[in-house]
């Protein structure tokens, strides 16, 4: 039986931070499977559909992910797919709180699963989707902290990027 994971998150937007952790996961795992919350507390600024189609772009080419959308509870549509675990990001100490509060809920209401938690590259510690959106809001050079798209996309939104170029 294969060892699946799965890898939740808003992602409005991916970021590189995010294709990080889905490279290190696809190590360790048989398959892992990017599961992008339809409804989330946040406002998110892309519809779930766009959401997709960003990280579908920055992993073409990578075999073994799949990416889907999924609404209510997360643990719901981890026993669908028959994963055996999850897979979070910790970026700093700050996350760990709320990180570990999930985990022990999720593993209350399903005890079959667990979360895995991948430390952050360094390089990607500070990286958040809000800290992308607000450095493009306001016209700064988003270079490096996102995939290619999502750059493309925020540009779009947001008007031209003023601080690298
Ligand atoms: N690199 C860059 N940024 C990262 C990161 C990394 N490695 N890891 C986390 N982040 C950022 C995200 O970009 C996000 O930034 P933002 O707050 O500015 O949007 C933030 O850290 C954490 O968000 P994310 O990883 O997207 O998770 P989330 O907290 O938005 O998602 C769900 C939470 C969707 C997984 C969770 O709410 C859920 O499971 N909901 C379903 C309902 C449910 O089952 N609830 C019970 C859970 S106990």
């Amino acid at each position: 039986m294969k060892n699946i994971a799965v890898y939740p998150g808003t992602f409005d937007p991916v970021t590189n931070g995010h294709i990080d952790i889905i490279e290190r996961g696809l190590q360790i795992f048989d398959e892992v499977i990017v599961a992008v919350a339809v409804s989330t507390d946040k406002q998110t600024l892309f519809p779930v559909e766009e959401r997709i189609e960003m990280i579908n772009s920055a992993t073409e080419g990578l075999k073994n992910l799949r990416v889907e959308s999924f609404d209510g509870l997360l643990i719901d549509f981890v026993k669908d797919v028959q994963a055996k675990a999850i897979i979070r990001g910790l970026r700093a100490v700050s996350d760990f709180e709320y990180e570990f509060q999930m985990a022990v809920t999720n593993r209350k209401l399903l005890k079959e699963v667990d979360t895995i938690f991948l430390m952050s590259t360094v390089k990607y510690s500070y990286l958040s989707s809000s800290i992308v959106k607000e450095v493009a809001k306001y016209g700064g050079d988003i270079e490096g902290m996102v995939p290619a798209l999502v750059s493309k996309k925020l540009k779009e939104i947001y008007g031209t990027n003023k601080g690298g170029e």
